[in-house]
């Protein structure tokens, strides 16, 4: 049996590690959904408790216990051509932009499992062509290993394409195994996945990108970390370059310095 004060004690701690850490806060009324969420990783180390779970983060730094937490701890939830009316705005106001730059630098940030990035590519396939594709380097990025080993391998189940147009999935998806696809290899040499946390600021890039998207993941900090985001991106995009957010993301009331163009799209000053 637990003792549910040592429940409550772990869970604390872990709470206010996630958050101090990797910026993802859980309020009190989603406490059964993290805790659940936790519970997952002490039954796969089995370490018994929360408590247990508490030290090995926390004390002993076991850095592979530490990644199952933020991984367990992340919602990873993504898909192909999501909120079609941002895309729209970045292929219509942003790529003309971008077409006759020497490199093409785009950044996934938060990307889990890939798709956001293979469809930024996609855009600037259909939208530029080729030669603007094979010199388009996009980055993407999240905390979770095991998403970022996902986004590598580019193959999905069928469920991820529900917002994608059927000519796109056959002209740039290869059918494979029951019901799902991988990115064909022009796409895919465009994108590289890596695993970075987006509160260690500043970011480590030596050159900036043109563009930034950095949707649906500041829901998930406290105000002070979507500030010190916000703030750190504006770093390492170039003078004029751009950041895509969802539409429904609260970056005007933050005073940042990024100027609202349309919804999901801001600038930096030029
Ligand atoms: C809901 S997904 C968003 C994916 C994609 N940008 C989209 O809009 O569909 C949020 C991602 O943020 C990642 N994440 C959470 N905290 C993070 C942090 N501190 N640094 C980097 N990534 C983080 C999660 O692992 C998750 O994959």
């Amino acid at each position: 049996m637990h003792d549910p004060q040592v429940d409550q004690n772990g869970y604390d701690q872990l709470r206010s590690w996630l958050s101090q850490r990797c910026g993802i806060t859980y309020p009190d009324h989603k406490k059964e959904l993290l805790r659940q969420r936790l519970m997952r990783v002490v039954r796969s180390f089995d370490c018994g408790d929360l408590n247990r779970l508490a030290v090995d983060v926390i004390r002993s730094e076991r850095h592979e216990v530490q990644l199952a937490v933020m991984h367990a701890a992340s919602t990873n939830h993504t898909f192909f051509f999501r909120e079609r009316e941002v895309l729209d705005n970045f292929t219509n106001m942003i790529l003309p932009d971008l077409q006759h730059r020497e490199e093409i630098r785009i950044w996934s940030a938060a990307a889990s499992t890939g798709d956001e990035a293979y469809t930024i590519g996609i855009l600037i396939a259909e939208t530029l062509g080729q030669g603007a594709l094979a010199k388009t380097r996009i980055l993407g990025t999240d905390i979770s290993a095991p998403v970022v080993d996902r986004a590598e391998m580019g193959v999905y189940a069928k469920r991820q394409f529900d917002q994608t147009p059927p000519d796109i999935l056959a002209r740039y998806f290869t059918p494979m195994g029951i019901e799902q696809f991988q990115v064909k290899p022009e796409i895919r040499a465009t994108c590289t996945f890596r695993r970075m946390n987006l509160k260690a600021t500043p970011y480590p890039f030596k050159n900036p990108f043109q563009v930034v998207f950095c949707r649906n993941i500041l829901y998930y900090f406290d105000r002070a970390d979507q500030v010190a985001t916000l703030n750190a991106v504006y770093e390492v995009t170039e003078p004029g370059g751009w950041l895509v957010t969802s539409v429904t993301e609260p970056i005007r009331d933050l005073g940042s310095k990024w100027k609202q163009v349309e919804p999901g799209i801001y600038r930096r000053e030029g």
